[in-house]
């Protein structure tokens, strides 16, 4: 299996603490997490391949080849083990990270993801937005379908410049990319058992308003992680980290407090 050399932000120093961007953004999302916590830990975050400034790279759609290239990063800054966070789809690159690289993971945040593989339809709505991506070499689709429900109801009606940039960041995403990526997580296994080997400090956050992961979802992971907690954020949708950064890097710092 090959892997991507892939770009990344850095802030801070001391204990590294990883986070992985969702769909279809990059690393660019954490900003504040970048400024919030430079003062407490080393914070690392990489644009996932064809994302920001990464190639994607010729391999099939998986994101295990995703996972691989945040190891083989780690490997090249010298880092052997890391407090691992993910949002959404960073969320499952983080899932895929413990399965194949279990021991390099000292403590876990899931944030707005979901342990369960796909059912049918939203296999076949990602493959249709895959074709979609690539037929029209646009970011469009994206615009259309995804952005609409990225952000939460107090956030489209409170936070405008919020709402500005997210779409931004939707509208800078390579179309291969989006498609690659829309393909690796229609791939997806479930996961509750690889979170259930996880005998780590473990933080699941959700977005009261989140219209894409639920709170049951959020809740089923809590249960399977040995040491599994939740925080639910007020106010916010899908990017908590974007919508209440403040209350994001708080989540963040109470992990690294435990
Ligand atoms: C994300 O924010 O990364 C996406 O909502 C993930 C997904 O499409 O399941």
């Amino acid at each position: 299996m090959t892997t991507v050399d892939l770009h990344v932000r850095e802030a801070g120093g001391g204990l590294p603490v990883l986070l992985l961007h969702a769909f279809p953004l990059s690393s660019a999302m954490w900003l504040e997490q970048r400024n919030n916590l430079a003062d407490s830990c080393r914070v690392i975050t990489p644009d996932l391949r064809g994302f920001g400034g990464s190639k994607l790279g010729r391999d099939e759609p998986s994101l295990d080849h995703m996972a691989d290239d945040v190891a083989a990063l780690l490997d090249g800054l010298s880092v052997d083990t890391v407090v691992l966070g993910g949002l959404s789809m960073g969320g499952y690159v983080a899932m895929a990270f413990l399965r194949r690289h279990p021991g390099r993971v000292r403590a876990l945040l899931l944030a707005d993801t979901k342990a369960g593989a796909d059912p049918e339809p939203a296999r076949e709505k990602r493959e249709r937005i895959a074709a979609t991506l690539l037929e029209e070499e646009s970011p469009r689709v994206l615009v259309d379908e995804v952005l609409p429900t990225l952000v939460g109801e107090t956030t489209r009606r409170e936070q405008p410049l919020v709402q500005g940039r997210v779409r931004a960041l939707v509208e800078a995403a390579p179309p291969a990319a989006a498609a690659w990526a829309q393909r690796a997580m229609a791939a997806r296994p479930e996961s509750l058992g690889t979170l259930a080997d996880a005998d780590v400090p473990a933080l699941v956050v959700l977005g009261e308003e989140d219209e894409i992961s639920s709170r049951a979802e959020a809740d089923a992971m809590v249960e399977a992680l040995p040491q599994g907690r939740l925080a639910v954020v007020p106010r916010a949708g899908h990017l908590t980290a974007v919508e209440a950064p403040d209350e994001f890097s708080s989540a963040v710092r109470s992990l690294l407090a435990g």
